[in-house]
């Protein structure tokens, strides 16, 4: 597909939702617009694409969306799309609209989808990193990570009180299915005692001699972040574990959850979404294709997909021991 043929774009949600995601939909269907381009939109990711289920979009669609969770597109996880057939309904539906290129909001399962779809049939696709998790090589932040780590920060504030108020030791489980930086941050943030995350080998017998250290420092109360893919097994389970080798503080557990993926996006998460969604149509237009595109050192980078899905980015190991020493 020549760039300048470029006339019709689609945009769609796909994956988990993540914060923000609609701050990049408004700056998508925008900057089209201001390009001249006829922009719609795909209902529930690629099971709308599979169904043909694309409506136009124009400015003021896409109005008073900005500050909204969620994602007005829906989204979906589809496992149609990952059959050759599902994925040649999605060529036919697209080119029954017209359509000359594609943008994808979402994270690595997007990607991967996108990637094989871009191999298969020629159609330029971009796309921006949305997921909460942060966990894509190619960008520095991905949508919705900041605002996940701010709802998570709150919650452990508010546990806090009700730790400190009990002398008790909270476990706090945040998301992040494979991945630590929620964790991290939330943990370094809202000055959490200890940080458990997928990304680094803690062991029991260390987290209990670290506890115990806190108990001889006078700490009354104690917070722990555990990232929800940590391998030291079932959050519960490691709780009792350590309740039966501490008995100084009444052991709890509270997962945060899916909160974690709703609310008004931050402001940080606004503009991210903003600066992507606008470079991924000029990228576009400029002949990028078949790339994610991301911001790494405040700057606006594309990289192959095939890049950003193999390639890990890790959370900052000493900042383990850096969250472990700050709350001595
Ligand atoms: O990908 C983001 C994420 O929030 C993960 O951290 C989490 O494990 C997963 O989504 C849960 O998503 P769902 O409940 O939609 O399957």
């Amino acid at each position: 597909m020549a760039k300048d043929k470029i006339k019709r774009i689609a945009v769609f949600t796909s994956g988990g939702d993540a914060p923000g995601m609609n701050a990049a939909i408004r700056a998508v269907v925008r900057t089209a617009a201001y390009h001249d381009l006829h922009i719609f939109g795909i209902h529930n990711g690629y099971e709308g694409m599979i169904d043909g289920d694309l409506r136009r979009l124009d400015i003021r669609d896409v109005g008073n969306i900005i500050y909204r969770g969620g994602t007005i597109l829906k989204t979906a996880r589809s496992k149609r799309f990952m059959t050759p057939e599902g994925r040649r309904s999605a060529y036919e539906a697209l080119q029954a609209f017209d359509v000359d290129a594609c943008v994808a909001i979402g994270g690595d399962g997007t990607f991967t989808g996108a990637k094989v779809f871009s191999e298969e049939y020629d159609i330029p696709i971009i796309g921006i990193p949305g997921t909460i998790d942060n966990d894509l090589f190619g960008t520095d932040y991905t949508i919705g990570y900041d605002t996940a780590v701010n709802t998570a920060v709150q919650a452990v504030d508010k546990i806090r009180d009700t730790a400190d108020s009990h002398n008790r030791l909270f476990f706090v489980e945040v998301m992040g299915r494979n991945s630590g930086f929620i964790a991290l941050a939330t943990g370094i943030a809202s000055g959490a005692g200890n940080v458990v995350i997928p990304e680094v080998d803690t062991s029991l017998e260390h987290l209990i001699e670290l506890l115990r250290l806190g108990v001889k420092r006078k700490k009354m109360f104690g917070i722990i972040v555990v990232a929800e893919g940590h391998k030291l097994g079932p959050t519960t389970e490691v709780a009792q574990k350590v309740q039966e080798a501490i008995d100084f503080y009444d052991t709890k557990v509270t997962i945060i959850g899916h909160m974690q993926r709703g609310g008004s996006p931050s402001a940080l998460d606004r503009l991210l979404a903003s600066r992507l969604g606008f470079g991924a149509v000029e990228g576009l237009l400029a002949g990028e294709s078949n790339k994610m595109i991301g911001l790494v050192n405040n700057e606006v980078v594309f990289t192959p997909f095939g890049e950003a899905i193999s390639n890990s980015k890790t959370p900052n190991r000493n900042l383990v021991r850096m969250a472990e020493i700050l709350a001595i």
